[in-house]
């Protein structure tokens, strides 16, 4: 059985890459693919009491190195339970956020750097690389904005605090906005960056037609 593909979304808060992943899989479903979607953190039940850790406001102190582990601890679990066995089975796995969001947000973000973060990839993802990364790039302005405002809304209708990264400065955002384009001038192999405040509609266009690319190429 060939192994299935790994296709991860990637972005800041906001960039709209929640509702392109959910697109890219209905468009999936109706050419006979039943992709496994997931996303990080969370996606496992040890991941969710993780994710919750992370995510709330109330956790104040976390230290950069701490949040970095607990992204990978989250990280190592969805790759046993989830990603690993799927990619096994020849299943296609679209994951929203994976390693790169860790580079972008704890090494550049909280300035901890990329080294720290590929060796900690190394140690606990070993060689696990997507076939495929799409880079969703919107101005930084129109992505904070729609981040916060989702926040609100989220905390009024639903009672959970997932704010603790929205509540961080636009200088923190920025440093994950240019980690973000540093990784992808590295890796262009494997990622795509769809940049601009496009409609979602175009945007959707220019993923199918990576995803399209990408999977002629492997099947060459
Ligand atoms: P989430 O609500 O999933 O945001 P989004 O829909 O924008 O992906 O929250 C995930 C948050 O966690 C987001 O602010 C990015 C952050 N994060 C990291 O800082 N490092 C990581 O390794 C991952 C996976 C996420």
């Amino acid at each position: 059985m060939p192994r299935g593909l790994f296709i991860t979304l990637e972005g800041l808060d906001g960039s709209g890459k929640t509702t392109q992943l959910k697109r890219l899989a209905a468009w999936m479903q109706k050419r006979g693919v039943e992709p496994v979607v997931t996303r990080q953190p969370g996606g496992t039940e040890i991941g969710d009491h993780i994710r919750a850790l992370l995510l709330d406001s109330r956790s104040e102190g976390l230290a950069p190195l701490t949040e970095m582990s607990l992204m990978f601890a989250d990280r190592a679990q969805a790759i046993a339970e989830v990603i690993e066995p799927a990619l096994l089975a020849g299943k296609t796995v679209l994951c929203d956020r994976f390693t790169d969001s860790t580079e972008a947000y704890q090494g550049g973000g909280r300035e901890l750097g990329s080294e720290v973060v590929l060796a900690m990839h190394r140690i606990v993802c070993g060689n696990l690389q997507p076939d495929l990364t799409l880079l969703l790039l919107p101005s930084l302005e129109k992505s904070l904005e729609r981040a916060r405002r989702r926040n609100d809304r989220v905390q009024a209708n639903e009672g959970k605090d997932e704010g603790r990264f929205e509540q961080e400065k636009d200088a923190f955002y920025r440093r994950v906005w240019e980690k973000y384009r540093e990784i992808a001038a590295r890796e262009a192999h494997r990622v795509v960056v769809i940049e601009g405040d496009l409609p979602i509609e175009e945007v959707h266009e220019q993923i199918v037609e990576a995803v399209a690319i990408r999977l002629t190429q492997l099947q060459r």
